[in-house]
């Protein structure tokens, strides 16, 4: 039985988060300061005896230094427990002691827990740290907030690097419906329409789909993304128009659907096994395209063409990852070629904007050419696949913490 320790399991994200480990058999240890809530969804989760609630404000850092004692060796560690700044109370209005709580909780408790149980970790253990889309743009009157959660990446990157040895991420999710944003819309912090104006997909996400990026991140297949952001915004980091999307009118397809995937641009054979076949039932339909990855350059045309190809298959409510070499200085000789990467990239942006009322999805993954493709399926699994249905305009930069740790294809 894997074990994950979940910090602010008491509620949205988390809760979700716990429900989805739990069914999936494993054991839980269960953080929040909430006793009662904590203590109810122990009761409730499968396999109920097996899960371990531990009450600990995460403010207080002897509580932290407790944590370890009777807690089991860990495979994940998800610190998810944050808080905004509901007040709308201007940052040089407020005390160190207001602004200093909210740090204490979204900053310095992840480091503290992770240090508290550093003895707990197993061998390639997975770190996950919650951020926010706060922490890659400001969002101003919360505090700090946005401070708090782009220190938190950075401090993730940092540990990346300090421990090679685990695979730590850091997921950045954009507007989830829990009672933490229920909270900011009843103070009049969040307007959910203007929020999904600005949101390519045009919607919010359910904590569900938070929930299973977590699950992605806490599992082995996530190592080519150690140190790097996952964000799960619906594109909404990407977006830099004026006009607002309109509110998204297809339905959420079931997170869990079969996979059916179609491999384009390149030699099929060694990626086909990302996915099991969908059979004739319902199915995310789904193309993975190769054609920019052996490019020296012309990787814009390259994904231009693999758009083109894409929409021609797919109308509505599918993905297109493509994969892309790596974008580094010693990729163009010459400076003037040096723009092709970084257009490329946009381009993918750029159309995640104007397929998102169609819930159409796409993104791409930076990979050494001759990385073994199965080494890549657990991520591919993910991104392409129905469970990513919030993710989009994305590029994830793999094994850009370990270049030479990447499997190679022997066939390269
Ligand atoms: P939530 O408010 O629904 O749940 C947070 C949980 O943390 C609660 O169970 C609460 O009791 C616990 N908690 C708060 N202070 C604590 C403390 N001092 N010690 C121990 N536990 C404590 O929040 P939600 O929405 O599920 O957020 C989870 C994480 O996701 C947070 O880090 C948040 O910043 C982040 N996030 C949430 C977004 C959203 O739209 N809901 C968007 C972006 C990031």
């Amino acid at each position: 039985m894997p074990t994950a320790l979940i910090t602010g399991a008491a509620s949205g994200i988390g809760r979700d988060t716990a429900r989805l480990f739990a069914s999936a058999g494993w054991q839980c240890v269960l953080v929040d300061r909430n006793a009662q809530a904590l203590h109810q969804l122990a009761q409730e989760l499968p396999a109920e005896g097996a899960h371990v609630p531990r009450t600990i404000d995460l403010t207080d850092p002897k509580q932290i230094a407790s944590l370890a004692e009777g807690t089991p060796a860990l495979d994940a560690l998800i610190n998810n427990a944050g808080m905004s700044d509901a007040s709308n109370t201007p940052l040089v209005q407020q005390s160190p002691q207001q602004a200093g709580r909210l740090l204490a909780l979204n900053l310095a408790a992840p480091a503290a827990v992770v240090d508290a149980c550093s003895q707990l970790l197993k061998p390639g253990a997975r770190i996950v740290n919650v951020s926010s889309g706060a922490g890659l743009s400001a969002i101003p009157f919360r505090g700090l907030y946005s401070p708090s959660k782009a220190g938190l990446i950075a401090q993730t990157r940092a540990l990346a690097n300090a421990r090679p040895d685990l695979c730590v991420t850091v997921l950045c999710p954009g507007f989830v419906r829990t009672e933490l944003v229920a909270g900011l819309i009843e103070a009049g912090r969040i307007d959910p329409e203007r929020a999904v104006a600005k949101t390519p997909l045009g919607r919010m996400a359910t904590p569900d789909e938070m929930a299973r990026a977590l699950f992605f991140l806490a599992s082995t297949g996530a190592a080519p993304l150690s140190g790097q952001v996952l964000p799960v915004n619906g594109g909404s980091s990407i977006y830099g128009g004026s006009q607002g999307f309109a509110p998204a009118t297809l339905d959420v397809l079931p997170l869990g659907l079969p996979l059916q995937l179609e491999v384009l641009g390149g030699p099929a054979q060694p990626w086909q096994a990302v996915s099991a076949t969908a059979g004739a039932g319902p199915h995310y339909p789904a193309c993975i395209d190769l054609s920019a990855l052996h490019r020296k350059s012309g990787l814009l045309q390259a994904v231009h063409e693999a758009a083109i190809r894409f929409a021609s298959r797919h109308s509505q409510q599918a993905s297109l990852t493509v994969l892309l070499p790596p974008d580094t200085p010693e990729r163009s000789t010459r400076w003037q070629d040096a723009g092709d990467g970084a257009a490329a990239r946009m381009l993918i942006s750029t159309l995640a904007c104007e397929w998102g009322s169609r819930a159409l999805r796409i993104n791409a993954l930076e990979v050494p050419p001759e990385v073994e493709p199965r080494s890549l399926y657990a991520l591919l699994r993910y991104v392409c696949g129905p469970a990513a249905q919030y993710v989009t305009g994305q590029t994830l930069v793999c094994y850009r913490n370990t270049p030479n740790n990447a499997p190679k294809d022997a066939a390269a």
